[in-house]
């Protein structure tokens, strides 16, 4: 049995329905934060504190040097009328992948589940009621030396915050494929979850929101000819009846929902395929009709159609969802697991 952690609370909470149940993607704080120090070697406890500011030098290693890594996963209402946090592990293993990345010391697997279970387990009441609702859990580790020498951090910070969200996505998505900014490259940290990689692409987003896409659509960092992933999620696309998502190679990010739609769309008797696919492999398949479908995945989209890819001069329409694409089967699928509703055969929840 591991110690309990030390808990000060709120002395009021400022949870109300509307802010429960609000539909802005992580605008929003549940009452609590978990936080752990990493120093002179070893892991202090962690404690769960009020969630609120906090104070840093202006020399911290995050502002000048990126050392800075994050985490997303969620926790949802079963209905056995428990909470569940879903496939939490797959997070904590990708956050000490992301942390090897970035030369700072790896998390205690206990330090962090049991930490993340407690946290979420004193703010329950803060899971959304809602369909689609769910309490986003967002981890963020960063080095907290003060010093302007580069060099990884003596010191390390772990927060856990919460927030409760609705889909990050409210309508099918429309993506511009980007052919002059990249996100990674081989040999770098795009397989990583490292702020500095969202950094480096806002950008791209920004001038492809301006033109009326929600994100981007990444091409590979060599060629700009093989499609990687998007802003939030990774991709799949339906060609002559099977599921493509481009494999994982070291720059795109391995996603949890990406390994959770391969195995379910193979349950659901759809052949799922990881493997290259270009752009003019996407354009061909379009215009002879056999790409049926495109659609985005990951704990903030969940499963996101998508209606429009736009490429150089061409817009690739995509017809609208209907219960029975593959994109609303494999959503409702997904959703019927994370909230109890379907039996958890491969035991990813982790009740709290
Ligand atoms: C760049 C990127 N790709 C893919 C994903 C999907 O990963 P996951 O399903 O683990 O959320 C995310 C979100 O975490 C992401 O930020």
């Amino acid at each position: 049995m591991s110690k309990a952690i030390p808990v000060t609370r709120v002395s009021q909470s400022r949870l109300t329905e509307a802010l429960r149940e609000t539909s802005e993607f992580g605008a929003t704080f549940s009452d609590h934060m978990l936080v752990a120090d990493w120093e002179a070697g070893s892991w202090k406890p962690p404690q769960i504190v009020p969630f609120g500011p906090i104070s840093f030098s202006p020399a911290l290693t995050p502002f000048h040097y990126g050392q800075a890594i994050f985490e997303g996963f969620k926790a949802h209402r079963t209905a056995n009328g428990g909470v569940a946090l879903f496939r939490p592990r797959e997070n904590f293993c990708r956050l000490n992948r992301s942390a090897t990345r970035l030369a700072m010391p790896g998390i205690p697997e206990p330090l962090f589940l049991e930490g993340v279970k407690e946290l979420v387990r004193l703010d329950r009441d803060w899971v959304p009621h809602r369909e689609g609702g769910s309490l986003y859990v967002r981890p963020t580790y960063f080095g907290v030396d003060d010093t302007l020498l580069v060099r990884p951090a003596n010191r390390f910070r772990l927060i856990v915050m919460t927030s409760p969200v609705g889909p990050y996505f409210a309508q099918p998505i429309r993506l511009l494929a980007e052919e002059r900014f990249v996100r990674a490259f081989p040999g770098g940290t795009g397989d990583s979850k490292a702020a500095g990689n969202y950094a480096g692409g806002l950008l791209a987003a920004r001038l492809a929101q301006e033109k009326g896409f929600h994100n981007v659509l990444w091409l590979d960092g060599i060629e700009r000819r093989y499609v990687e992933e998007s802003g939030v999620m990774n991709v799949f696309f339906v060609l002559d009846g099977k599921a493509i998502t481009p494999p994982l190679g070291g720059t795109i990010l391995p996603g949890v929902t990406r390994d959770s739609a391969l195995t379910l769309l193979r349950e659901m008797g759809i052949p799922a395929e990881e493997r290259q696919i270009s752009i003019d492999e996407v354009l061909s398949a379009h215009a002879a009709g056999k790409l049926t479908e495109a659609f985005g995945a990951g704990t903030a989209a969940i499963v996101a159609p998508i209606a429009c890819i736009r490429y150089r001069d061409r817009d690739l329409q995509f017809s609208a969802v209907s219960d029975s694409s593959v994109a609303t089967r494999l959503r409702s699928r997904l959703v019927a697991i994370q909230t109890g509703r379907e039996a958890d055969k491969h035991n990813w929840l982790l009740p709290v």
